[in-house]
């Protein structure tokens, strides 16, 4: 199956980017996974490439502070975004990489899709809608992941779904389409993959 051969073939540590001047041209099929700081970008992008320390993941909010590129089959990228919200992390730093964060979301050309994370515990936060406004105006389709689905009780998820489905009403980029994953359980990994396999 398609997505079994793209992620069979590995992912590599590129480089970590920390202006817009030093982006890999942008060249090849690439996607993103952007999300509030601790919600589970970097873990997941381990649990897609089957490497449990190719990107650096943490309990403390903030741990990723430069745009991270993977390389998937030697022939595409994932990349690994800075959180925004909260962050453990100086005021001053912070603001720097939400701009290279929001400049890199709005003008990258070979972004084909964002994978915006929710954490399902939560559901879509006022800030989560003003990346995804941002995305709407500049034009990128962006799927939204719910993660940490093992935190949740079956019996919450329909109200979950309602609030996601609901505010994705509302933004013209949005896939209608929810992946619910699991980093700890395995949970909708393979269907992550196989989504990433239709767009290269
Ligand atoms: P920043 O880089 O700070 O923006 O965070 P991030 O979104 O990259 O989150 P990261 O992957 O570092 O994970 C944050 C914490 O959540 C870590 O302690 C992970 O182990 C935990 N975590 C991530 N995914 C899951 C999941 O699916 N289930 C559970 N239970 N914990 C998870
Ligand atoms: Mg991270």
């Amino acid at each position: 199956e398609a997505a079994t051969r793209l992620f069979r073939q590995g992912a590599d540590f590129l480089k970590g980017v920390v202006a817009m001047s030093g982006l890999p041209p942008a060249d090849r099929m690439e996607v993103c996974f952007a999300g509030r700081s601790n919600v589970g970008k970097s873990t997941l992008i381990n649990a897609l490439t089957g490497r449990r320390a190719l990107a650096r993941a943490s309990n403390t909010p903030g741990r990723t502070q430069e745009i991270n590129f993977f390389t998937l089959a030697d022939s595409h990228y994932l990349v690994d975004l800075p959180g925004y919200g909260f962050a453990k992390a100086p005021v001053a730093v912070v603001e720097k990489w939400q701009r290279l964060l929001k400049a890199y979301l709005q003008g990258r050309q070979s972004l084909r899709r964002a994978f915006v994370l929710v954490d399902a515990r939560h559901g879509i936060k006022p800030v989560d809608e003003e990346i995804m406004a941002l995305l709407d105006t500049a034009a990128v389709p962006f799927q939204t992941v719910l993660t940490k689905a093992d935190k949740i009780k079956a019996a919450d998820e329909p109200k979950l779904l309602a609030q996601v489905r609901g505010k994705l009403a509302k933004h013209p980029a949005a896939f209608p389409e929810l992946i619910l994953t699991s980093s700890e359980t395995g949970a909708g990994i393979d269907t992550l993959r196989a989504t990433i396999a239709t767009l290269v």
